[in-house]
């Protein structure tokens, strides 16, 4: 299976919004890996269009040197959140390009592209269609000013930038003039019965993005501009060098172009693998890019011949402490200030995964339940489990488990829910599964209670006993660390060293271990100190200066 992120754009940085994406299909790849699935996990950078244009601009470089220092730091953020890619790579591409030229050659085949004469602001100063958020006026309907070309952010009211008062580019701050160009557009409208017939087979949506899909169905599709006039940063448009395609006609290419880097580098051939019927090819996307990946990309990719999404995994968006992430207010937390405050990504990982459903739910990560949740959890009932039975194995028994363990409940009380959390894992239900996984650290903390391994380590005689229970704990352990793996990838290599074990996979949870060898208890993972949440904070509000 063929399984994708959104590409991020390369004019700004990882933030922890990003990472839940990230974070939910990486969960969902290591689980498929870790049953013997062949997945070939595709993300990329995102490098097209005029904001990536203007700020390489800004900062005196060209639009290839900034993609490039843009690149080196998205591909460190996500290796520190072990987003286990097996391709991340670009769409600024030679075969992203091969693949839209190819693509739009046939749409060009099939009578699915037109072109229209197109009015739109321009600004004689810079020389320069504007694209709606370059520019700002009046709101017509509350009279705010500063308002964005599309919409107002005090009323709330839609509108074109044509119908700002005082309207100005942000760019020039000149007054625009209006100028027409011809541009490129995508038949969408000819797709309306195919996407119909689309969005209700299989389980292609989620039950609420159908009903959105079914509503812009009903509204009636608009043909796609997907052209833009120079200057631009992209891929021009063959035989017509002055214009380029539009960011989002060659952005979801990008996933193709990424895989068919993957495939040439490993002896593969893309056009096999995309268009095999035994291939499922899966989006990871947040709710705000659902038009383009439920309505633009299906009806393209079936124009062009190519195979279509499986499905397409729509998520919610990440607040922080309640509020909209946004630099001003200083919850704007990148993925390189999380790490700098101190803070292990496996926490982060472990927290996004408890509040994540299969549901397009928002997602806040607050800082007092992000400290309470991961200590009490994953720190005070998972780890404790081996702190609270490795020292006695090590202190009496040389470190080697029982060769027997009579009575096994308590085990096969934990291999009993293999089927329930694998299936909550499969629907991306990875809060029900932490839920079940520690209800179950529950019971193997209420038998160390009851066993009280303290009270045996005094009495000579019960000695074997105690053997007896400390292996059985860390066998517990053992079969938790299966379940938390795709969750907690780094923290689970450290315990399989810690056990002496070989990469642990789904079905070593029908296996125990007995008369085997472990390492002695190292520390494993640090408790999230208040100090770094102050760092944290400290960090993210020298951001904003
Ligand atoms: N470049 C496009 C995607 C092209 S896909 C062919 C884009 N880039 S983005 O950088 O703005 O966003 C990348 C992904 O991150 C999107 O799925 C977007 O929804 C997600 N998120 C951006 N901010 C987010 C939050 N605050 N919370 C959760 N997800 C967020 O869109
Ligand atoms: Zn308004």
């Amino acid at each position: 299976m063929i399984i994708t992120c959104a590409l991020p754009y390369a004019n700004g940085s990882i933030h922890l919004g990003h990472l839940v994406e990230h974070i939910q299909a990486d969960i969902w790849v290591r689980f498929q890996r870790m049953q013997g699935k062949k997945c070939y996990f595709i993300c990329a950078d995102d490098t097209h269009g005029t904001p990536v244009m203007l700020k390489a601009e800004q900062l005196g470089i060209s639009a290839e040197e900034m993609i490039n220092t843009a690149y080196t730091e998205h591909v460190a953020d996500l290796t520190r959140f072990n987003i286990s890619y097996d391709e991340y790579y670009t769409t600024h591409s030679q075969e992203s390009q091969e693949l839209v030229y190819q693509i739009f050659q046939k749409l060009i085949d099939k009578e699915k592209i037109i072109t229209k004469p197109v009015e739109q602001f321009y600004d004689e100063t810079k020389q320069m269609f504007l694209p709606d958020r370059f520019v700002k006026g009046t709101c017509p309907k509350c009279e705010a000013l500063d308002q964005y070309g599309d919409s107002c952010e005090v009323c709330g009211a839609t509108y074109s930038p044509t119908d700002l008062i005082n309207s100005y580019s942000t760019i020039s701050m000149s007054k625009p003039s209006l100028k027409t160009s011809t541009h490129y557009f995508f038949k969408l409208s000819d797709f309306t019965d195919f996407l119909e017939d689309w969005i209700n087979t299989g389980d292609r949506l989620q039950p609420e993005t159908k009903n959105k899909m079914q509503e812009w169905l009903n509204s009636g599709l608009q043909d796609w501009d997907i052209s833009r006039d120079k200057p631009y940063f992209g891929f021009s448009i063959p035989n017509d060098p002055d214009k380029y395609f539009y960011v989002w006609l060659d952005a979801p290419v990008g996933y193709m172009g990424s895989l068919m880097h993957y495939c040439n580098n490993n002896g593969l051939d893309f056009y096999e693998l995309w268009n095999n019927d035994n291939t499922q090819i899966y989006h990871f996307i947040g709710k705000d890019i659902l038009y383009f990946h439920a309505l633009f990309w299906p009806a393209v990719l079936n124009c062009a011949d190519y195979k279509t999404p499986t499905s397409i995994f729509a998520h919610g968006f990440l607040t922080i402490n309640g509020q909209k992430m946004s630099k001003s207010r200083g919850t704007f937390i990148t993925a390189n200030n999380y790490t700098q405050s101190g803070l292990s990504t496996t926490l982060y990982r472990y927290y996004i995964a408890s509040k994540s459903s299969s549901k397009i739910e928002d997602i806040d990560f607050s800082l007092d339940d992000f400290t309470a949740k991961v200590n009490s959890e994953l720190i005070g009932k998972f780890i404790n489990i081996a702190a609270r039975s490795a020292g006695f194995l090590n202190k009496f028994f040389a470190n080697r488990l029982s060769s027997q363990m009579p009575d096994q409940s308590l085990l096969n009380l934990i291999i009993g829910k293999q089927d329930e959390i694998s299936m909550f894992y499969q629907e991306r239900e990875y809060a029900k599964a932490l839920r079940c996984i520690m209800q179950l650290t529950d019971e193997v903390n209420s038998y160390v209670d009851q066993n009280k391994p303290w009270v045996l380590a005094k009495d000579a005689q019960q000695l074997p006993l105690l053997h007896i229970t400390c292996s059985i704990l860390i066998n517990a352990f053992r079969l938790l660390s299966i379940y938390l793996k795709p969750i907690i990838p780094e923290l689970v290599v450290k315990i399989e060293e810690f056990l002496k074990l070989l990469p642990l996979q789904w079905s070593d949870i029908n296996t125990v271990i007995l008369d085997h060898e472990i390492n002695p208890y190292t520390h494993l993972i640090s408790r999230v100190d208040p100090a770094m949440v102050n760092k944290l904070i400290e960090l993210n509000n020298s951001n904003t200066k």
